[in-house]
């Protein structure tokens, strides 16, 4: 085998959930995500040699490159590692030299619960250690989503990147994503436990629909700002500042505007409700979020709707919603333990028989965040 030098290291990359706070946080909106104990393991050694290696147990190509290409790949999950090593070199030019990364992972693609953050911040957190690079968070925070939108084409918010990197286990992560101010609400979840219900689709929709939520977003701020002109980001409007306007907004954009600032009220009220460990209310507010969600936001599907509104109709649930980008993935379900077996039963059973499609459950804990240990 090839000569794997000195200093190796191990990263644990959690995936995320997202108890409310949905499609804002790339206009400022606040969110509360937390880790999940679901991961990537990423096992990475120096190597004398002028090459990238990454291999995947969950991937048949493995990713080899020469130093210093970064050309895009037409395989999506080489590209985030492009994607790392690009931005990394912005920042700490041709320090990366030869290396072999050796992927685990527990965390599903693309349901919802964002396995390309776990990879890009993990391979960022692993080459920072390896390299000696003395990258602070943030910067691995940027590198990520820098990665995100250069070589995967997602304009996305800080929503995941913070979540794998600052969570706290038993904690909720209330972040601003205007300010990137953070604080931490703790979770009492009792004899309840968080659900989700991977539907097993995903539609060819979800990136371009994604860019385009973030332009109708954008385009709306616009006009508000004509309206508004000291309002410094989309999610501070309030709603009647939104209604006193409303006829200047096509019927789709005002849509998009209402539920941006609904949402954002919903993540205040989230948190007001999980200090007072009121989790009916949580759930009341995942319910509310999930119906802004697809009708007016629009980035739900047939299938995640039937899963949350059979969800609503077991009487056993306390609150069902999409997560993630949308048009697919998961359901996130807060239950009573003691419920889970019958309701996964009759969920799955109806889910089949409605759309000749497996269902897939599992039941995540609040995890903490990211580490890396030297081997
Ligand atoms: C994806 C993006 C996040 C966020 C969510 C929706 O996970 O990467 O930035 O926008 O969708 O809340």
């Amino acid at each position: 085998m090839q000569n794997l030098a000195n200093n190796s290291y191990q990263v644990i990359s959690p995936a995320r959930i997202n108890l409310i706070g949905e499609h804002i946080d790339y206009n400022g909106g606040s969110v509360l995500p937390a880790a999940i104990d679901l991961n990537i393991k990423i096992k990475i050694y120096k190597r004398n040699s002028n090459l990238w290696k990454v291999t995947s147990d969950s991937q048949s190509k493995d990713f080899i490159r020469k130093l210093n290409d970064y050309s895009l790949s037409s395989i999506l999950w080489h590209n985030y590692i492009i994607g790392v090593i690009f931005e990394i070199n912005q920042i700490k030019p041709k320090i990366i030299s030869g290396f072999i990364a050796r992927i685990k992972s527990e965390i599903p693609i693309g349901i919802g619960i964002s396995s390309s953050a776990a990879l890009t911040c993990g391979l960022a957190s692993g080459l920072n250690k390896l390299f000696n690079l003395r990258l602070t968070q943030f910067q691995i925070i940027n590198i990520s989503r820098n990665a995100e939108h250069k070589f995967a084409g997602v304009k996305c918010g800080f929503l995941d990147q913070y979540a794998v990197l600052k969570s706290k286990k038993n904690n909720f992560l209330h972040l601003n994503c205007f300010n990137l101010k953070l604080s931490y609400i703790p979770v009492n979840l009792k004899d309840y436990e968080f659900l989700l219900l991977n539907s097993n689709v995903k539609h060819s929709l979800s990136e371009s629909e994604y860019n385009n939520r973030v332009l109708e977003t954008q385009n709306g701020f616009n006009i508000i700002r004509k309206f508004y002109p000291q309002t410094p980001y989309l999610c501070s409007v309030s709603l009647s500042e939104i209604e006193s306007i409303e006829s200047e907004f096509s019927k789709k954009i005002y849509k998009r505007m209402l539920f941006s600032v609904n949402e954002n009220n919903r993540v205040n009220e989230a948190v007001s409700a999980l200090k007072v460990n009121d989790l009916a209310k949580v759930g009341k507010l995942m319910y509310e979020s999930h119906k802004d969600l697809n009708e007016l936001f629009e980035v739900s599907c047939d299938e995640i709707n039937y899963l949350v509104g059979l969800s609503k109709k077991s009487g056993l649930v306390l609150g069902s919603r999409m997560i993630g980008g949308g048009f697919g993935g998961c359901t996130l379900n807060l239950i009573k333990k003691v419920h889970k077996e019958k309701f996964i039963k009759f969920i799955s059973k109806n889910y089949y028989q409605k759309y000749h499609l497996k269902l897939e459950a599992f039941a995540v804990s609040i995890s903490k965040s990211l580490t890396v240990r030297k081997l």
